[in-house]
């Protein structure tokens, strides 16, 4: 099958293990079936695009890196009717096949048939790039599997809408799908980076009384009073568990979102649940990382031990939910936009990430 090669774009690419990333020409073919162009206008930048630099996901370089992007559809392929050219849409790296046995049996954010793009982006000398996500969207065009775009209201704008392809989706998932939070519900949060202060907010919009954000850093613990947070902890100074506990009654919390994904923290969010409690593991671990909990503490508590695949959500339900909620300042997404920078800053702003210093920096076209 031949490939007609249409579009000449800026890209920023990871040529090779732990390089820093560069400004590349990339070639996107136009839109074959099944498939849609987007214009980005909008790139976050999240941890799994350094990781992927890093070589910590696989070795499949060079990656065409960003993945947590909104933009407008500039052309469909054959078959594709769900979104149409001019459609202002956010990116989502798990388009469900809908005929999986997952899909089948109705909970679709565990399809292990997920869509992507069949046809590759190049470099200008015919190196196929690796999108990262199967979107690569820190670049001025990419291309998607159509199932990938979810249209949603132009009102909201990319830099705030392009948040819920990943992170920010990832925490508010967490306790809106996955821990189920209800109004009067407590929940603690550990790990105050973009992720769990999405899942503060996602308490806050579900109608949690108690709202607990835990942090070792004290300017994430800010962010975390400005998202809803009714207590803050500061780790290290006292005993989570403890503090966890005497916030609410001396039970654990209703639902406990671990948002780090170490052992230690996930050890605290086990025994800061109450009995009947839940918890929910979004921090991603490393496969070194082991727990270790004596057989009967399992036994003798009960609730839930769940983990989050990207907030479990169903993209076409959550995205425009949400972005409602937020054009009827229900929802402050615009907390999270911590700068907004360009293509060129990639690396920059890997380095801010490391030190803390913002919640999302995001690329904006
Ligand atoms: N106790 C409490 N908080 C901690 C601890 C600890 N022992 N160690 C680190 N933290 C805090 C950091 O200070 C930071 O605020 O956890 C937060 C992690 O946030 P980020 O590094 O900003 O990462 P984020 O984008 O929020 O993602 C969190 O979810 O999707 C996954 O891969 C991602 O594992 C990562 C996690
Ligand atoms: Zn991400
Ligand atoms: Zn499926």
């Amino acid at each position: 099958e031949e490939t007609i090669v249409a579009h000449e774009v800026s890209g920023v690419v990871a040529r090779s293990k732990n390089a820093p990333v560069s400004l590349e020409t990339i070639l996107v073919p136009d839109p074959g079936p099944g498939e849609a162009l987007v214009k980005v206008q909008a790139c976050g930048v999240c941890h799994t695009d350094l990781h992927y630099r890093e070589g910590g996901i696989n070795d499949d370089f060079p990656f065409l890196l960003g993945h947590e992007a909104a933009g407008i559809v500039e052309a469909v392929g054959p078959g594709v009717t769900d979104v149409e050219p001019g459609d202002y849409v956010i990116l989502n790296w798990r388009a469900v096949c809908g005929n999986c046995r997952a899909c089948r049996k109705g909970k679709p954010w565990y399809c292990f048939a997920t869509h992507n793009a069949q046809q590759r982006m190049t470099l200008e000398d015919g190196t196929v790039l690796s999108p990262a996500l199967g979107i690569g969207a820190f670049a001025e065009k990419t291309l998607v599997a159509a199932g990938q775009c979810t249209k949603v209201d132009p009102a909201a704008a990319p830099a705030v809408a392009g948040l819920l392809g990943c992170g920010v989706m990832a925490g508010l998932g967490a306790v809106l799908n996955t821990g189920a939070v209800t109004r009067g519900d407590s929940v603690a949060v550990i790990g105050c980076g973009g992720v769990g202060n999405a899942a503060i907010a996602g308490a806050k919009l579900a109608g949690a009384t108690t709202i607990i954000g835990v942090d070792i850093d004290e300017r994430k613990l800010n962010w975390a009073k400005q998202l809803g947070a009714t207590h803050t902890v500061r780790s290290g100074d006292v005993d989570v568990v403890e503090a966890i506990r005497e916030l609410t009654g001396g039970f654990g919390a209703d639902v406990v979102v671990e948002a780090v994904g170490r052992p230690e923290t996930y050890r605290q969010a086990f025994y800061a649940r109450d009995l009947a409690g839940t918890v929910v593991l979004v921090g991603v671990p490393t496969p070194e990382m082991k727990l270790e909990l004596p057989l009967l503490d399992v036994f003798g508590r009960g609730g839930a031990l769940k983990s989050s695949w990207y907030g479990d959500c169903l993209p076409s339900r959550d995205f425009p939910m949400l972005i409602s909620l937020y054009l009827q300042g229900r929802l402050d997404l615009d907390a999270f936009v911590s700068e907004r920078i360009g293509l060129g800053d990639i690396e920059e702003a890997f380095a801010k990430m490391h030190r803390g210093e913002v919640l999302r920096s995001v690329v904006e076209l």
